[in-house]
């Protein structure tokens, strides 16, 4: 694992001709010392020379979005040479392949053997909906929501599947309380809320003798935070956060319980066959051994097995989840002691280690939500990082993606660019 860099000094890898191409206009806009240049009169009191200066060193993977993430590191198109294109996936090697991405992923997540483990249509959204379309409306329902996200499952389950729901919700920074909910009944919840940048602590509050069924949205927590499956009876995620993988298709993982409920409740709904997870009442086993209900992209796989085996290599979860540790550590670090940047996270025991989410608290900011942006925009520009900005329903802020595919010195050395952003920005007001 690579050391978290200071942040001024120089990268791994930084020839001299990097920092010489470094940007370094505003700095020579400042004169220092002797009569002032014109622009100086114009900045605000408090900004020293410094503070205007660009950061030396510059993150080498600027890629901080929270979905599509970051490839692993090292990434490049020759690792995908094994895939078996333009053949059926149905074929013996198709199949072996899709096989082999459902048993790692057990490995590396640490699935229990008797949870199955399906790839299924629609990235995340399609594994959600396949549950609560499938499962919901058998016993009473309470749908748990602290960013848009959730909010969205809350809408599934109230307007389109009319579930007379009772409904928690918390604000953009807060969590629901945990200890009211009650696990009798089925409870549809967000792991890491991924545009709040809050998450479930642990699974303390979840009985392991309820009756009811937990069904957990869990993509931009699964492979960083440790997912309780003893507490969890449906866990979704998609390829394309933490590991970095690409769009479009699903994980679904299910306990013994959850097979127990697809197998007794025919919900009174139709189901398009995407959703259909049952023949004559039994479970099609096919679907957890790689029998995928329709055509899944063989790329995409070959893509997600070679993320799955370097996290293998690293040591599997646990190793994953120290990696997004440290980068959200990098993050938490370096606005510890600003008074003009904060985490949107209230509490820390609720705070994410992958989409981490900043706003700015300077009183001198007129108009925030334009402020943020031109932030991102600028960090952009600067090619220090790439889709920053905080999700279009959240509060104004930045993002930043501290899953595991990204190396903690890229955050370290982001840190700076931030401030300098930030101080841009506020001259520019
Ligand atoms: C918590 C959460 N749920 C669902 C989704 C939707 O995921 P997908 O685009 O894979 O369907 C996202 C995407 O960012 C997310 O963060």
């Amino acid at each position: 694992m690579p050391d978290i860099m200071l942040p001024i000094a120089r990268k791994s890898g930084t020839t001299d001709a990097d920092i010489f191409l470094l940007p370094q206009r505003q700095s020579q806009h400042m004169s220092g010392s002797g009569t002032p240049f014109p622009n100086e009169g114009l900045l605000a009191g408090r900004l020293a020379m410094n503070d205007m200066t660009t950061p030396v060193a510059r993150p080498v993977n600027p890629r901080f979005s929270s979905g599509p993430c970051a490839k692993i590191p090292n990434y490049n198109l020759d690792l995908l040479a094994d895939a078996p294109l333009g053949r059926s996936h149905r074929a013996a090697a198709g199949k072996a392949k899709l096989a082999e991405a459902i048993e790692l992923t057990r490995e590396v997540l640490g699935v229990p053997a008797d949870y199955r483990i399906g790839i299924v249509p629609g990235s995340d959204t399609g594994a959600v909906e396949m549950a609560m379309w499938t499962m919901l409306g058998a016993r009473p329902v309470e749908m748990l929501a602290w960013e848009s996200f959730g909010e969205g499952w809350v809408t599934d389950a109230v307007k389109q599947l009319k579930l007379d729901a009772t409904v928690r919700k918390a604000d953009y920074g807060h969590i629901v309380d945990f200890a009211q909910v009650d696990f009798d009944k089925d409870v549809v919840f967000t792991w890491n809320g991924t545009t709040s940048g809050v998450r479930v602590p642990n699974g303390d509050a979840i009985p392991a003798d309820r009756a009811g069924l937990t069904i957990c949205d869990a993509t931009s927590a699964a492979f960083a935070m440790d997912l309780p499956f003893d507490k969890l009876d449906v866990v979704t995620f998609s390829w394309q956060k933490v590991l970095g993988g690409e769009g479009a298709h699903g994980m679904l993982i299910l306990s013994p319980r959850a097979v127990e409920r697809l197998e007794t409740y025919t919900p009174d709904r139709p189901l398009p066959k995407i959703f259909r997870m049952t023949k004559g009442g039994k479970l099609i086993e096919g679907i957890f051994k790689g029998e995928t209900i329709n055509t899944p992209s063989m790329l995409a796989v070959e893509d997600y097995l070679i993320a799955l085996k370097w996290a293998q290599s690293l040591g599997g979860a646990q190793a994953l989840i120290a990696r997004a540790d440290a980068n959200a550590a990098a993050v938490r670090d370096f606005i510890a002691d600003k008074d003009w940047i904060a985490d949107l996270a209230v509490d820390p025991a609720t705070a994410s280690n992958t989409s981490v989410c900043l706003r700015f608290t300077d009183p001198a900011i007129k108009d925030g939500a334009a402020f943020a942006k031109a932030v991102a925009k600028r960090l952009e520009k600067d090619g220090v990082a790439l889709d920053a900005g905080a999700y279009r329903d959240a509060p104004a802020g930045l993002r930043i993606w501290c899953g595991s595919t990204v190396e903690a010195s890229d955050v370290a050395a982001l840190m700076p660019w931030i401030e300098y952003a930030y101080r841009a920005e506020l001259a520019a007001q």
